[in-house]
């Protein structure tokens, strides 16, 4: 073998199934060899990683960067800069943004952003809605690579689709094969239950959460599934924050639905009790909940039931988090930079292994959106996403420190235990002891290398398609 790029040495590589210590030889972007330093060729650069767990980079399902738009609250320099910090290598980033990215014309503008500004690779939703149906299709040819239907309302206030429009869109993702992400609590029992708060006037941090019951979730789960099974479109259920409906995944799974689900820290690590002191701060849709659903949340990691973790970035200004009432205050808070030390905190801590991390949070979003093995996996021919982990990290979760442009968080002051200390993006070191060390613009759209398995269309004589086609 010629002379290799980069070599990764003294540390231990982890998979799912094993932790081994072996080098990695980098040629350009890729992984060539992993195994024995002493067989390795000579290196142009050496990263001594003695002392670190070597992880493929974190594929986070869901961030919001809020630009085009809302550059005020995030741009895609300081979003997916607040990802390479945080050992995330690649994002799905969603549609609520303004324009909302439901056209080819918006898609287009984003990818332009994106590719112009992005540190680390990414995935862009489409939006699925009412009226842009019949433009799945070409937002799909346009880049898209897996699209988004908001059920119930939040934040961008972007109406749900009719269940009419929603089984449409959901016959023509099942034929084109993407994966569909959904916000999953229905619309019109929170609209209810939040007017009937207002007026009998509460203001309270707990009746966001009044408002927007489990039972909301569940019945928007149960229906995504059912739409998802009966059209054979792939479905990935987003911020799962109740114990609640998880037999419906677990009864969806058992009968080969192709379903996956994401839960977020915040769900796993806090409860409504921190609700109650936080105010607005802890205030985001789905809602935390009640003490219980969080070790119900780590038991269907465990089993299965639940896929990976995600983080639900959602940055706002603190102005915004903090108004008068809980109606005022904006939902969400930012995580793509947290997510890792918090989590591999609980390794620490026991309550998984790193192995089972990194499949949580990368081969398992890897697999749901047609990347792996190239990457969540460190193996030969894959894209050299690698981060450099110290378990012996100890740091102070700080709003100031965060790199993200919202300085807010339910993380301050947090102690985590352990950490990413490089991250690696195809072969390029984007981030390093804490700071951003690479250009913007070099993230690129997972689009061109995304490999879904084939599609596997459901009932097609029965979708409009068909219907409207079909003469006596
Ligand atoms: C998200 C946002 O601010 O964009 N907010 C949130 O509370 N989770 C929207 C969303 O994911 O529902
Ligand atoms: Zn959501
Ligand atoms: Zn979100």
């Amino acid at each position: 073998m010629n002379k290799i790029d980069i070599l990764i040495r003294g540390g231990k590589v982890v998979s799912p199934e094993s932790t081994v210590e072996a080098a990695i030889a980098i040629v350009g972007e890729r992984i060539v060899a992993i195994g024995d330093e002493a067989l390795m060729p000579p290196a142009a650069q050496v990263i001594d990683a003695t002392g670190k767990y070597v992880i493929p980079g974190a594929i986070d399902s869901h961030v919001h960067f809020r630009t085009p738009g809302y550059e005020y609250k995030e741009d895609w320099h300081t979003g997916t800069g607040a990802a390479a910090l945080g050992g995330v290598t690649t994002v799905f980033e969603m549609p609520n943004t303004n324009p909302p990215t439901g056209t080819v014309a918006a898609m287009e503008q984003k990818i332009g952003i994106a590719s112009r500004d992005a540190h680390v690779d990414f995935g862009i939703y489409g939006l699925l809605a009412e009226n842009n149906i019949d433009q799945l299709a070409d937002l799909a040819a346009a880049g898209a690579a897996s699209f988004k239907c908001f059920m119930g309302n939040t934040f961008g206030n972007l109406p749900a689709p009719t269940d009419g429009a929603m089984l449409e869109g959901f016959e023509i993702l099942a034929r084109l094969g993407l994966r569909c992400t959904v916000h999953a609590e229905n619309a019109s029992i929170m609209a209810r239950r939040q007017g009937k708060l207002e007026a009998a006037g509460r203001v309270d941090p707990l009746a966001h959460l009044a408002a927007r019951p489990a039972i909301a979730a569940m019945e928007a789960v149960s229906r995504a599934t059912l739409f998802a099974e009966w059209t054979g479109a792939r479905l990935h259920i987003a911020h799962k924050s109740s114990r609640d409906g998880l037999y419906f995944v677990r009864d969806a799974k058992r009968r080969g639905v192709d379903v996956t689900v994401e839960t977020c820290p915040q769900y796993l690590l806090l409860t409504s009790e921190q609700m109650k002191t936080m105010h607005g701060l802890a205030k985001v849709n789905p809602p935390i909940r009640e003490p219980g659903h969080d070790v119900a949340l780590w038991e269907a990691l465990h089993d299965g039931t639940v896929d990976m973790i995600a983080t639900d970035h959602a940055p706002h200004t603190i102005e915004e988090k903090r108004r008068d009432t809980i109606w005022n205050c904006e939902c969400g808070f930012p995580g793509v930079q947290t997510q890792m030390p918090l989590m591999l905190t609980q390794v620490n801590a026991g309550r998984m292994t790193l192995n089972d991390y990194v499949r949580w949070a990368c081969v398992n979003p890897a697999r749901a959106w047609g990347l792996y093995p190239h990457k969540g996996v460190l193996q030969v021919g894959a894209d050299a996403d690698i981060v450099l982990v110290d378990m012996a990290l100890e740091r102070d979760i700080r709003d100031e420190s965060l790199f993200s442009k919202s300085k807010i968080s339910p993380w301050h002051g947090w102690r985590t235990t352990a950490g990413p200390v490089l991250t690696m993006v195809r072969g390029r070191v984007v981030a390093k002891d804490g700071a951003l060390v690479g250009d913007r613009g070099w993230g690129r759209s997972v689009k061109a290398t995304q490999q879904m398995a084939p599609a596997a269309p459901r009932n097609l004589e029965h979708t409009t398609e068909s219907i409207t086609a079909w003469r006596p």
